[in-house]
């Protein structure tokens, strides 16, 4: 049965070679894939981010903003997406939300910015400064995940609630969930609200603080 079907298939193959069709390998695609796993180095992958056309962002971007900070840290800050001018100069919090993370790391953590690593759900500027569609997110999601994997932070504090969301999935509001450690995957994450929140609406601040002391315990007790 199976010399049968052979035989068939042979003298098809022979009826279209006399047609003029040429045999083409059929491993072509095989040979031409590229190697899809994303790279195990820090520097590689902002170095392969920085090619990235995933998605419609590449084409409106000004600067692919990866990320910056310890790459050994403990703590990992994730906001949602690069502003205009992190946009313009290719660093996360860069403009007066930049300004304020600063002074919470330094005055209520006590440390410096480059003792942490701050990044962002997007690595790319949304249109018009738009929240993140779930396909943006869930298209540059490997992109944070890798990293996280590759700075294993004792903890992730999530700046709002699109980095909380995407992150874990959750959609509990902001304000119900904020400052309540979280496990997923295997890691911590402490959610807050993001400060450019905090500069729009200076009555959340005390809540910030707070937060921020419970990430100062969450670290002691792991020290
Ligand atoms: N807002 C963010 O979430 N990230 C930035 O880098 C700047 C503003």
């Amino acid at each position: 049965m199976k010399n049968l079907k052979n035989a068939l298939l042979l003298k098809q193959l022979y009826q279209l070679k006399q047609l003029g069709y040429a045999y083409t390998s059929a491993n072509i695609y095989k040979e031409d894939a590229q190697d899809l796993t994303l790279p195990n180095t820090l520097e590689n992958l902002a170095k392969q981010a920085a090619q990235c056309h995933l998605c419609e962002l590449s084409k409106t971007r000004n600067k692919v903003v990866f990320g910056e900070g310890n790459p050994n840290a403990d703590i990992l800050f994730v906001g949602d997406a690069p502003g205009i001018t992190e946009d313009s100069i290719g660093k996360p919090f860069e403009g007066r939300s930049g300004e304020l993370l600063t002074k919470m790391i330094e005055n209520v953590l006590g440390l410096s910015r480059s003792d942490v690593y701050i990044t962002n759900m997007l690595k790319c500027r949304p249109f018009n400064n738009d929240t993140p569609t779930p396909t943006q997110a869930h298209t540059c999601q490997p992109y944070l995940l890798k990293q996280i994997e590759l700075i294993k932070p004792k903890l992730i504090v999530t700046l709002g609630s699109v980095a909380y969301h995407y992150l874990t999935g959750d959609d509990t509001d902001i304000s119900k969930i904020r400052g309540t450690p979280q496990q997923q995957n295997g890691y911590s994450i402490i959610p807050t609200y993001h400060p450019s929140y905090l500069l729009r609406n200076p009555s959340v601040r005390k809540e910030v603080y707070d937060d921020l002391l419970k990430v100062k315990a969450f670290m002691q007790n792991k020290s």
